[in-house]
């Protein structure tokens, strides 16, 4: 996928050039998928976040755009969201869900956001849903962010909990582990989706940078993969998002075949009336400027 348009930060480069790339295919493809299933712990995270109409919220790492939208019915016309990302991509669909929406008090810009000249002094929230954890300087990203809050503005991020403590992302990897390359354990604190993991780390991060009255939610929630019985589909969500789809980047079609068996038989033992869920693990983090 092209990197024309992206933005060129310089600390963030890889990981700007990661979700302009296979990532932002995936999650173009899954993504009213990928909505669905997170719907509920969208749900608690907005809820969290207490977005009253007519505050101006800047949602960070918004992607496709599903709480950039979801942000701006909930301020209404006199309220303003600002969705940022760095994938052109991922960018350009939340336009288009915006613009067919008709939701004209959100906009999506194109930016990084550890680096963006944010207006000073502006924002009543800032809101991410999983869009906070690829900074290589989370300290000075989340200073910068700071910048953009009024004073006593607030944040509401969705984080993943640590990996092994997720079972969505531990049971397919665990089921294709035999078939794959030995792999190396993810550094915790290497930017990605486990970089807020450790509580005593995002506290620290949080300090460091300015914010306070700094609060960490553990929220467990079922996340629903696909339909009861629809196995191939709920194979290939887990084989496209998350830590297996991570370590399946390289590797050849005939084994993603036989991971792909293998993770079949696992997630059939999570089939039920209501569809195939796995547990995800999540941290709300609430602070105040
Ligand atoms: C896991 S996805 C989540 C997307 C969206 N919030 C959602 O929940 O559907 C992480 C998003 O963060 C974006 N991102 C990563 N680093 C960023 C940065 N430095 N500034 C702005 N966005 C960034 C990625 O492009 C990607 O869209």
């Amino acid at each position: 996928m092209s990197q024309q348009n992206a933005p060129q930060g310089e600390g963030n480069a890889a990981q700007i050039a990661y979700w302009n790339d296979k990532a932002a295919l995936n999650w173009l493809t899954l993504q009213t998928r990928i909505d669905a299933a997170f719907a509920p712990l969208t749900a608690r995270a907005l809820d969290a976040a207490a977005v009253g109409a007519g505050e101006r919220v800047i949602d960070i790492g918004c992607g496709c755009g599903a709480t950039t939208l979801e942000l701006a019915r909930r301020v209404g016309p006199a309220g303003e969201v600002r969705g940022f990302d760095v994938s052109a991509p991922m960018a350009a669909r939340a336009r288009e869900r915006i613009a067919e929406a008709g939701l004209a008090q959100a906009r999506v810009e194109i930016a990084d956001a550890a680096v963006h000249p944010f207006v000073p002094d502006h924002a009543d929230l800032l809101f991410s849903r999983f869009g906070v954890m690829f900074f290589v300087d989370p300290v000075a990203a989340f200073a910068n962010l700071r910048r953009a809050m009024r004073p006593g503005g607030r944040m509401l991020c969705a984080a993943w909990r640590p990996l092994m403590e997720n079972p969505w992302f531990v049971l397919p990897l665990e089921a294709a582990r035999s078939l794959l390359p030995p792999m190396a354990p993810p550094e915790p604190d290497a930017p990605g989706p486990y970089a807020f993991g450790n509580p005593e780390r995002v506290h620290a991060i949080m300090a460091a940078a300015g914010w306070r009255e700094v609060t960490l939610t553990r929220q467990d929630i079922a996340i629903r993969l696909a339909p009861p019985g629809q196995l191939a589909e709920a194979t290939e969500f887990v084989m496209r998002l998350g830590a297996l789809a991570r370590a399946l980047v390289d590797v050849e079609a005939a084994v993603q075949a036989r991971v792909a068996k293998a993770v079949a038989e696992v997630l059939a033992s999570h089939d039920g009336t209501e569809g195939i869920h796995l547990t995800g693990s999540i941290w709300l983090i609430g602070a105040v400027k």
